[in-house]
């Protein structure tokens, strides 16, 4: 069957359909030497080059190909393929030397059938007095370390158990304290760990409706209600909201990725940015205890952020007007999955936009005007946590990116807490631990080429030239090599990073940008020489700019990242230290928060929020929000 994609319904940024899943998967498993116990982890676009992609046309033929990744048990090694869907081969195939495959649902099965059986851990529990193990929830862990007694190569996963009563309740509430089970799936073997028995809270911790006590009773109704229909326009996955286009796709790893984001300002679509998504992400915990001190999850590339994704529900996730999405995933059999409700698209009032009120004139009234926003979104449940990210579109030319922080704290049974994991509830220790984003932005400000500027204010020596003693300056600096380029947030001097163009200039002369501006967001605060500190390597800097190269994608070890032994992505790329100025930059900001748990995050927690704006600098001649009408709904007074 001859599947050219030359179809005009079809762009090259497209995500990936079922039907060209299951052929993709086909195409593989008729071609390469895979044993019979293969399968795979994920399925990702191979994407076509830029230029394919900004001078596409309907009418243009494109290849359209996917990159597969997996893992064979019989092999006891992972491989990574591209099949051409436009040619109906496998272009590539490698084994791999690092690394291995990301994990997914082929391998929790597998984890559960040989550890249930296992004597070792079943009798571990007995002396904890637990003597059903069908009473115990098992939570899968990656596992960066190599466990005493079990083969480097190993496909190896740690379960952590959790006593519960029924199906219905927080299978987090009652650890297991000091038995760590490693199971290698490959071969069946297991490894137990006894640190020692602490007994397991009997406390329930419940935050299901049907079994929170009392619900308050003085909440009326809020209804968000668009009469006319929201103000988007959808074309497939191209989206259209005042003045602002963008294309988008929910990809394995890195779950929702936003092409192509353009702003019409009169004069033409401006391109912004190429392509923006999550890289990765690092969650190290800071207790160094046998049972905390080894976990540093990568949350996007390890455990396939895209393929966590929640289907999301009208009035629960989303209130108002809303347009939801499809995700579609490969299963570790080459059969597919539909995640329905995967991406939320809506509007929402965002409180004023701009207001100014002129008291010399008494008879004028207030002029004042609604922000809008468009907020595209994905939700994740990776184990225990739960991640929201958003985007926000705004009238006024910025964009926000929002992670939301919830969902149960990992924590284990103490009778006492410390700094390293204070009591969140009695008998319950939740340890001190870091969400790190690592954002990818490839910029593409009034398509390029780019430089990125250091901006930050310092104060004015003392001196005639500054006769108050107060003033300050804003002082630019470009970034000029990937060296220079590794930089932290220095909130005291308001330090911002700034991507311009300088062959394109505003009306004051200056070049258009667009300034990254960063929350006070933490570093990675593992040691460098740790394997929290190599594998999350990415997270030590707050800033890395490189000129864009189509192999580097990920910051981290991306498709092969689970048991990598880190060094790859960032720190790999910056090496040569090439330059950056006057270039196709791709900028990696990595944002988030460092968790202290408090009681208030238990049982679950309240949404923490972290993220960062884009807002355009000189990108507009004027506020690019002065046309936006007077809401209907205001009132004159
Ligand atoms: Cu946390």
């Amino acid at each position: 069957m001859d599947m050219k994609a030359t179809a005009s319904n079809i762009h090259p940024l497209d995500p990936l359909s079922s039907e060209e899943l299951a052929r993709a998967s086909t195409i593989f498993r008729e071609a390469s030497k895979v044993s019979d116990q293969a399968y795979f982890a994920c399925a990702i676009p191979a994407e076509p080059p830029k230029a394919v992609v900004l001078e596409f046309e309907p009418d243009m033929s494109f290849d359209r190909a996917v990159r597969l990744v997996g893992h064979d048990p019989k092999e006891r090694r992972s491989f990574e393929a591209i099949v051409s869907l436009t040619d109906g081969l496998l272009t590539s195939f490698n084994w791999a030397v690092a690394g291995q495959a990301p994990v997914g649902v082929g391998d929790v099965k597998p984890l559960f059938d040989i550890l249930y059986k296992n004597p070792d851990w079943i009798e571990a529990l007995k002396q904890r007095g637990i003597e059903d193990p069908s009473k115990i929830h098992v939570d899968t862990w990656v596992t960066p370390f190599q466990p005493k007694g079990m083969s480097p190569q190993g496909r190896i996963f740690c379960g952590i158990a959790f006593v519960h009563e029924d199906s219905a309740d927080n299978h987090y509430a009652r650890p297991v304290e000091g038995l760590l089970a490693y199971v290698d799936t490959d071969t069946g073997e297991v490894v137990v760990e006894d640190h020692g028995v602490v007994a397991v809270p009997n406390e329930p911790a419940e935050y299901a409706a049907d079994l929170v006590a009392h619900h308050r009773t003085d909440l009326k109704p809020l209804e968000i209600t668009q009469p006319e229909g929201p103000s988007f326009e959808v074309d497939g996955n191209l989206i259209r909201w005042q003045k602002w286009q963008f294309r988008f796709s929910v990809q394995a790893l890195e779950g929702l990725v936003l092409y192509d984001i353009r702003y019409d300002d009169g004069g033409g679509l401006r391109p912004i940015l190429y392509r923006a998504s999550l890289s990765d992400m690092v969650v190290p915990y800071g207790d160094p205890s046998p049972m905390h001190g080894w976990k540093h999850a990568l949350d996007a590339s390890e455990t396939l952020l895209g393929h966590l994704a929640n289907s999301l529900s009208l009035g629960c996730d989303c209130l108002g007007a809303i347009r939801y999405f499809d995700a579609t995933v490969l299963n570790p059999d080459g059969s597919t999955r539909t995640i329905e409700n995967a991406v939320c698209l809506h509007e929402e009032d965002y409180g004023i936009l701009w207001k100014h009120t002129n008291v010399l004139n008494p008879n004028l009234k207030p002029e004042v005007r609604r922000s809008r926003r468009l907020v595209i979104s994905m939700i994740h449940t990776v184990g225990n946590y739960d991640y929201g990210f958003y985007w926000y579109f705004y009238q006024d030319g910025s964009i926000q990116f929002e992670a939301k922080l919830t969902g149960v704290v990992s924590a284990g049974s103490a009778s006492e807490g410390t700094d390293t994991a204070p009591l969140v509830a009695p008998q319950i220790a939740a340890p001190v631990h870091q969400h790190l984003f690592c954002m990818r932005l490839d910029f593409n400000v009034d398509g390029g080429p780019n430089s990125v500027q250091e901006v930050e204010v310092e104060p004015l020596p003392d001196g005639a030239d500054n006769p108050y003693g107060s003033g300050f300056k804003a002082v630019t600096r470009t970034l000029k090599t990937e060296e220079q380029a590794k930089r932290n947030i220095d909130p005291a001097r308001s330090r911002s990073w700034k991507v311009i163009n300088p062959d394109s200039k505003n009306r004051v002369g200056k070049p258009v940008g667009y300034k990254l501006l960063p929350q006070a967001s933490p570093t990675l605060l593992a040691s460098e020489n740790s394997t929290h500190g190599k594998r999350g390597a990415f997270a030590r800097h707050n800033l890395w700019v490189t000129p864009y190269s189509p192999d580097e994608l990920d910051c981290g070890a991306g498709v092969l990242s689970y048991r990598h032994p880190g060094g790859a992505g960032l720190p790999a790329f910056t090496r040569a230290n090439r330059p950056i100025e006057n270039a196709d930059v791709v900028v990696w900001h990595t944002f988030g928060v460092t968790h202290v748990p408090r009681p208030e995050d238990w049982p679950v927690m309240p949404v923490e929020y972290a993220g960062f704006m884009l807002m355009p600098t000189g990108f507009f001649d004027q506020n690019p929000a002065i046309d936006v009408p007077p809401s209907n709904s205001c009132e004159s007074k």
